[in-house]
């Protein structure tokens, strides 16, 4: 069974992840983001803006969940374990950095109020950072109020204590009440960027409510049936709040 570290992270190709993802818009993606424009704006309406500090887990080479999280958030961390894809990161989010493939998600997040006035171009190069983490290293000590982690447990590693620690780690990452999302390739058996095989884990719905479950004072579940490619059965979507932290005493 492969676990997270066996696969190859120093290799991926974050050109080739675009190419084969992001660079033409797939339905899916459009979807998704609609759904995160329409909680985020729910979650946040009648608050203060961009006072959150957000965080995008394993953001990898997709740069749609930290624009949904842009007109709320004075700062919006990426944490991304891949050397390459971090070299990416940096290149997206240096000032005027930000490709024009991102600009068909950003025009679907245009659609709500609370993000036409953000000028996504410049506000990245101000307010996004990258560093690099490792998912399993995120341990409760460093908190954020707003939170996202898109095919990353669920499409690290094979092996199902792998994916339960990394649901757990990204959630004891949130602050009590966090809005976040999260989103899983359904029953994908591993994927393949250029040359190389990665692995995943074969998560359906009832996988992932018993994985957020414990974690969440508020939880929707999207099962979207769109296949994107050989090798998986649709896409889930998590949408939720932290649960409040009982104090000891
Ligand atoms: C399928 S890609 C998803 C990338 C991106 N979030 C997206 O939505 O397309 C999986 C990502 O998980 C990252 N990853 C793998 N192991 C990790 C770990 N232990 N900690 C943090 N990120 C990790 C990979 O480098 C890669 O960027």
């Amino acid at each position: 069974m492969d676990r997270n570290a066996d696969a190859p992270w120093s290799k991926f190709d974050p050109e080739v992840y675009v190419d084969n993802n992001y660079r033409t818009p797939l339905e899916a993606d459009l979807h998704i983001v609609r759904l995160l424009r329409d909680y985020f704006s729910r979650c946040f309406a009648g608050s203060a803006p961009a006072l959150a500090r957000g965080v995008d887990v394993g953001a990898g080479a997709n740069l749609y969940p930290a624009l949904s999280m842009l007109p709320w958030c004075e700062k919006v961390l990426l944490l991304e374990y891949a050397p390459p894809n971090i070299e990416y990161l940096k290149r997206q989010t240096a000032p005027g950095g930000l490709g024009t493939e991102w600009d068909a998600f950003w025009d679907v997040l245009t659609e709500a109020p609370a993000y036409r006035d953000v000028d996504p171009h410049s506000r990245v190069g101000e307010i996004v950072r990258v560093e690099r983490a490792n998912l399993f290293d995120l341990d409760g000590r460093r908190r954020w109020d707003i939170g996202t982690m898109f095919f990353v447990a669920d499409s690290m590693s094979e092996c199902p204590e792998e994916f339960q620690r990394g649901v757990r780690c990204f959630m004891e990452a949130l602050a009590d009440g966090a809005p976040f999302a999260v989103a899983f390739m359904k029953e994908s058996v591993g994927y393949r960027v250029g040359e190389h095989r990665y692995p995943a884990y074969r998560v359906n719905e009832e996988r992932a409510r018993q994985a957020l479950e414990p974690f969440t004072a508020e939880l929707e579940l999207h099962d979207l049936h769109h296949v994107v490619r050989p090798g998986h059965e649709g896409m889930i979507l998590a949408l939720g709040r932290r649960k409040e932290e009982i104090a000891a005493p």
